[in-house]
């Protein structure tokens, strides 16, 4: 690059940030943890890019909100005011190498569509956990392709946390907790559907590999969250689940499958989803006579959760007739005293509703109160209220309730409405089990204790990774060897 001197002015750091300018995997996942140089390792990886390939490279670079792409996009100016001249209406960098660098944001998901078509030879995901789920990124990760023969590469840094944490976690830090291990991928084009051998690699980075930080960082990350998040942001500890709405949930809501009495009262409730999952429980109500239940507790016996299998979020698009013959086949020889559906179910603009085509006895609309208002108690409040019971829980679970016990643990607080769950992440079961719950009040003797706001949950099996990975250079030869780009 003509300039190239101008560039020399940042310089990246030993240790993971010069690891990730000399990574030639296609696809990284850099930092997981908070503080460890990610945004400014990113902004250096674009310019060691730009250097080279000049006026070829084409880089985006995503962040979820406009307000956070403000924050990268100041530190850009930092780096690059001397080799670049900035467009603030289109958001756009344009390099005296001709290299040009697009910022942009994707508040929703379908934002990605509008990049079908595109060409870029770097595509950056600045904090992907933002992103709840993988279906925008793997879009953009279709962009990437140059007609000048660039080595493309997908560059996404995280945190624990957020809406995208589960996904995030088995994409990038499962296959290889500690990082520096090539994880072969097929990656299938969204938009022609053509199936793209590649690999990606996780290269973790903590405050610590950050020279630039040092304990005011950490003290004020201790003042922002709560003792999980903030030893979850440190360690890069993808095992705590930061935030969790349901804390009080555990193993001792869960109960091996059993022959409910016929005697007791059973209802169902349901969600109503078609590009997302529906999602409908089915519950029995304990009279007392096993000891093993209060009188009054909910056992949820079975679920159906229309997912795409595989696909977490995603709907099987079934039509209501469908789904609705589906739920009378699973209750032939059960008597279902009634059932709650959502309200948005009753709807109908023009046609007939989806309560109308499911043709269910009994079905009832919903209580969809999420959060208390004066005197009532929220649906959220009464499905807390159920999990710590008095002396013991009032709710209970089959093991066999697979996405429930998957989703409800994960839910996440809302940000800026802590009361309330975040409602990007999957919540269609714990919606139905809100309204089942709704459907049958429940006080606790003891009247529950202002519960903390941001507590935190441990769930899954994997130790944090403390100790160091294979060195890099190993890496490099593995993935030469495989003669991957
Ligand atoms: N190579 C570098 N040269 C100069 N400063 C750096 C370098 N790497 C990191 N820093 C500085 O360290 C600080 C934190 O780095 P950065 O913002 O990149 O971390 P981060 O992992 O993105 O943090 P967060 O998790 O808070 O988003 C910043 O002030 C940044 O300017
Ligand atoms: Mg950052």
């Amino acid at each position: 690059m003509p300039d190239g001197a101008d560039f020399e002015e940042w310089k990246a750091q030993p240790g993971p940030q010069m690891e990730l300018l000399r990574c030639p995997v296609f696809e990284v996942f850099y930092g997981g943890a908070r503080g460890g140089g990610k945004t400014d390792g990113v902004l250096g990886e674009w310019l060691e890019h730009a250097d080279k390939y000049g006026e070829h490279a084409i880089g985006l670079m995503i962040r979820r909100t406009l307000k956070q792409l403000r924050e990268t996009i100041a530190r850009s100016k930092q780096i690059y005011r001397h080799v670049g001249d900035f467009n603030e209406t289109d958001k756009e960098w344009t390099f005296r190498n001709g290299a040009r660098l697009i910022f942009a944001y994707l508040e929703r998901d379908s934002d990605a569509d509008n990049y079908q078509g595109h060409s870029y030879t770097r595509v950056y995901v600045e904090e992907i956990g933002n992103f709840p789920s993988p279906a925008p990124i793997m879009k953009l990760m279709a962009t990437l392709r140059s007609g000048a023969a660039v080595p493309c590469g997908f560059r996404a840094t995280g945190n624990p946390g957020g809406a995208g944490h589960q996904w995030v976690k088995a994409r990038y830090i499962d296959p290889a907790p500690l990082g520096r291990k090539l994880i072969a991928s097929e990656f299938k084009n969204p938009f022609t559907g053509e199936i793209v051998r590649r690999n990606r690699v996780y290269i973790p980075s903590r405050v610590t590999d950050n020279g630039y930080l040092g304990g005011d960082y950490v003290a004020n990350l201790h003042m922002s969250g709560s003792e999980e998040l903030v030893r979850a942001w440190l360690e890069g500890d993808w095992n705590v689940i930061a935030g969790a709405f349901f804390p009080e949930f555990g193993p001792k809501h869960l109960v091996k499958p059993f022959e409910v009495p016929k005697e007791w009262t059973r209802f169902r409730s349901m969600d109503w989803g078609s590009a997302k999952p529906f999602s409908v429980g089915w519950w029995a109500i304990s009279d007392g006579s096993l000891p093993a239940f209060p009188r009054g507790a909910l056992i949820r016996y079975r679920e159906w959760y229309g997912c795409k299998p595989g696909e977490p979020n995603t709907g099987l698009k079934m039509p209501a007739e469908e789904v609705g013959e589906g739920i009378r086949d699973r209750e032939r020889g059960e008597t279902i005293g009634y059932g709650v559906l959502d309200p948005a179910a009753f709807a109908s603009d023009g046609g007939p509703s989806i309560w109308e085509r499911l043709k269910l006895p009994n079905m009832r609309r919903a209580d969809n109160k999420r959060t208390a208002g004066t005197g009532a108690m929220g649906g959220w409040d009464q499905v807390r209220a159920r999990l710590l019971g008095d002396e013991r829980p009032m709710i209970y679970f089959f093991d066999t309730c697979r996405d429930l016990i998957r989703t409800l643990p994960a839910l996440q607080h809302d940000e800026n409405k802590p009361e309330d769950v975040d409602t990007e992440a999957e919540d269609h079961a714990p919606d139905e089990v809100r309204y089942a719950c709704m459907s049958r009040p429940y006080l606790r003797k003891d009247q529950p204790k202002k519960e903390p706001v941001f507590p935190g949950i441990a769930i899954g099996g994997i130790e944090s990774p403390r100790t160091r990975a294979p060195t890099m250079d190993r890496l490099w030869k593995d993935h030469d060897r495989e003669g991957a780009r």
